[in-house]
């Protein structure tokens, strides 16, 4: 690993990321959501490392990142005007548009599906790798799969130690994951909710996109609609369970009475309780900038579970709410 700001000559460490992605081999680096693990997207040898590397189920679609929106479109067999609106609106940024690929993109990005996702980041030392090693990069969250992304170049580290050759180290990063839409069928179609949220889309389209159905049973051997759709994702291993405050008050009052370990995600400033406490600013973009990096540290504590306050449901809460539904879908053991 190594630190870009601290230890390390920048451009040197940005030279061998694209040196190793233009080898074929993995490259961990910061985009302005997670941490992503990236590869040569046109290469499957490269890609199929990137599964391997996760352990993540084939069938699940990766993103490529492009430098720029004509990139993309060289990419893609159809470029409907939804789809140049949302790109002048919101790239480079947090937007992953599902369009129609061409055959340059091999089947093991996309699952086997005929769309391709595309991403134009706008994290500067993703966008120095990807314009070094000229090349489409296809790149998931770099963490195990089901684990929680990874906002710190130690959060990879934990999860990929020996699996992957670099982690370039860009500090934190803070946001959830890109906003996932489908522009392949007709209307739009949100299938991941993220940092651009649906009222913010609304104003680009003139109408809301549709929801994908959070769980519609998917046939064991179709192409994964997308993994937003999965229950259990972004997972932390401690049990966790999501509950309005003051039933979360409750609950940590009779689980600590009983002699249990409880950390606690929370709005309140004044959490009786719990000495195991993240508490965030009651707002939506505190929670969605500092989710991860809170999910992370009180996963790391040990303790028996974790309660975290439900957010409010509306659309600036839902990447929110979306994620800390799949991080406490496990439920708890006992
Ligand atoms: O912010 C992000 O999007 C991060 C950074 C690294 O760019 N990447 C990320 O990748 O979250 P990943 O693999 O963890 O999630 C990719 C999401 C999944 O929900 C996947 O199903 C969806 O994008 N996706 C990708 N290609 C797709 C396709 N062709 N059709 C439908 N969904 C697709
Ligand atoms: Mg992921």
């Amino acid at each position: 690993m190594c630190t870009l700001n601290r230890d390390c000559d920048e451009s040197a460490i940005i030279r061998e990321a694209a040196d190793l992605l233009r080898a074929g081999e993995l490259v961990a680096f910061p985009t302005e959501t997670v941490y992503g693990l990236g590869a040569n997207a046109l290469q499957p040898s490269a890609v199929a490392k990137i599964f391997a590397a996760k352990g993540r189920p084939s069938r699940n679609p990766l993103i490529v990142h492009v430098l720029t929106t004509s990139l993309a479109r060289d990419l893609v067999t159809a470029w409907p005007d939804t789809a140049a609106r949302l790109a002048e609106a919101f790239w480079p940024g947090p937007l992953t548009l599902v369009l129609p690929r061409t055959r340059a993109i091999p089947d093991i990005v996309t699952g086997g599906s005929n769309t391709v996702g595309l991403r134009v980041p706008a994290h500067p030392v993703a966008r120095k790798i990807i314009a070094l090693a000229d090349l489409p990069i296809a790149a998931p969250s770099a963490n195990r799969s089901n684990a929680i992304s990874p906002t710190r170049a130690e959060h990879v580290l934990a999860d990929l130690k020996g699996r992957i050759p670099l982690i370039v180290d860009g500090g934190p990063t803070n946001n959830v994951e890109s906003t996932v839409i489908d522009l392949s069928a007709g209307l739009p179609r949100l299938l991941r909710p993220g940092p651009i949220s649906t009222d913010v889309l609304k104003e680009v389209l003139g109408a809301e996109p549709t929801m994908a159905e959070g769980s519609v049973p998917i046939p064991e051997d179709a192409p994964l609609p997308s993994p937003g759709q999965l229950r259990v994702h972004y997972a932390p291993s401690t049990p966790s369970v999501m509950l309005p405050a003051d039933e979360a008050d409750a609950l940590v009052a009779k689980l600590s009475a009983s002699g249990k370990v409880v950390a606690r995600l929370t709005s309140r400033s004044t959490e009786p309780c719990s000495p195991m406490t993240v508490a965030l600013l009651p707002h939506w973009q505190d929670w969605q900038e500092r989710l991860y990096d809170a999910l992370h540290m009180l996963d790391e504590l040990g303790a028996d579970i974790i309660v975290v306050d439900e957010p409010p449901r509306n659309p600036q809460w839902a990447a929110v709410y979306d994620r800390l539904k799949r991080a406490c879908a496990r439920g708890v053991p006992w």
